[in-house]
């Protein structure tokens, strides 16, 4: 078998986003600003995306290092023509160990109450689906094009009874935006079987104008939902884990809180992420990435190269940006979240 690289501080690899698309049919003010991504946006395009053999080979590779985990993200990943295709060919792949993988997804829901059959079919189990707001009005500003909430809920639902699960629901919260949200949607989410998960809003990218005082801290909404409906720690499921898990006392189920801003969680971070047009980054603030591409389109190079190449980028890797953050680093230019995901 492969040996399993480690980065400089220790970490393995375990974990794979792969973006399949830059586009997204939303226009979130804090990703994919209007005045950035109007009309005259160019996104990649055909030929510099990664074919669908070719992101499961590049798949393939990062498997036999150590990878258990994939998870798919955009832009919006359901924007990807036949998505289930890639799903179905991803599934298929094995560990080393001969287990099959954690394969997931992140949407942002518009388009799932029309694609979670195929998907379900194709071998996907669980899902993410990002919502900032269940007030209609909010929720419809907040996406910039007008979308309805209840066509997101109606997605969450048809998702629900093909028997996706868990079924996460990830809220990016925005003070003085979004924050008032937040006991509505713990309310709506409470004994529902699916996770809700607050996430403290990042400076990712370079077109989101982040301040810190945007920022609501875990621990505060932690107190919030706790005054109101009793929360027990849980311990963490893997490490490196992103949330911080709790359970309702009254046995209404999980909420978690992810911190990345307070509590940086650098420390074990096992995530690699592979763009749309094939380069590998292993920071979700990293500058550069790697390209992968010449050798995924490269007939010379084969499964042995491509997996010598990965793991010496990664062996090479010493990221841990959230960590730094604060210690004056926050200037740097940085690769835009619609391109890796998040
Ligand atoms: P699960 O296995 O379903 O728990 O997934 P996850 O929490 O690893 O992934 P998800 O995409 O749901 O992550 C939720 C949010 O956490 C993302 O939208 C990001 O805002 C943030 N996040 C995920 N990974 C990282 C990371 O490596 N670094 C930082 N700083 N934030 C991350
Ligand atoms: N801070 C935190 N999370 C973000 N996401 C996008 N931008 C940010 C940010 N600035 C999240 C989305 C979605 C996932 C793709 O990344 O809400 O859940
Ligand atoms: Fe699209 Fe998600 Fe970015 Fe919103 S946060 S613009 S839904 S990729
Ligand atoms: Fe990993 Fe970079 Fe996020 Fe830290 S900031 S957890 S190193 S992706």
């Amino acid at each position: 078998p492969t040996p399993r690289p480690h980065d400089r501080l220790g970490r393995p690899l375990r974990d794979l986003r792969i973006s399949v698309t830059d586009r997204c049919n939303f226009r979130c003010s804090y990703c994919m600003p209007k005045e950035i991504f109007g009309p005259g946006y160019r996104f990649l395009p055909q030929p510099e995306l990664l074919s669908f053999e070719e992101i499961t080979r590049a798949a393939r590779a990062f498997v036999a290092l150590g990878v258990e985990k994939i998870r798919l993200t955009g832009g919006e990943p359901l924007m990807r023509r036949e998505l289930h295709q890639l799903v179905a060919q991803l599934a298929a792949l094995r560990t080393p160990e001969g287990r099959p993988l954690d394969l997931t997804l992140t949407t942002n829901g518009a388009l799932l109450a029309r694609q979670a059959q195929a998907l379900r079919d194709a071998g996907l189990q669980r899902l993410t689906v990002s919502l900032d707001a269940l007030d209609d009005a909010l929720f419809r500003r907040m996406n910039d094009v007008d979308f309805p909430v209840d066509l997101v809920l109606e997605g969450i639902a048809s998702a629900q009874a093909l028997g996706f699960a868990p079924i996460k629901i990830n809220m990016v919260v925005q003070r003085g935006v979004n924050d008032h949200e937040v006991l509505r949607l713990a309310e709506h989410f409470r004994g529902s079987g699916m996770v809700l998960r607050f996430i403290e809003f990042m400076d990712v990218g370079c077109s989101n104008g982040w301040r810190m005082d945007q920022v609501v801290p875990s621990r505060e909404l932690q107190q919030l939902v706790h005054a109101r409906w009793p929360l027990r720690a849980l311990d963490p499921c893997q490490p490196g884990e992103t949330a911080e898990r709790w359970a309702y006392e009254d046995g209404a189920g999980e909420i978690g809180f992810i911190s990345s801003v307070t509590q940086a969680f650098c420390g074990d971070c096992n995530r690699a992420r592979l763009s749309t047009d094939g380069r590998v980054f292993h920071c979700l603030f990293a500058h550069q990435g790697h390209d992968l591409r010449h050798l995924l389109r490269d007939g010379a190079s084969d499964d042995a190269v491509l997996q010598g190449v990965i793991a010496a980028y990664w062996q090479r890797r010493a990221d841990r940006y959230s960590q730094l953050r604060g210690e004056g680093v926050s200037g740097l230019p940085r690769v835009e979240m619609h391109f890796i995901g998040g």
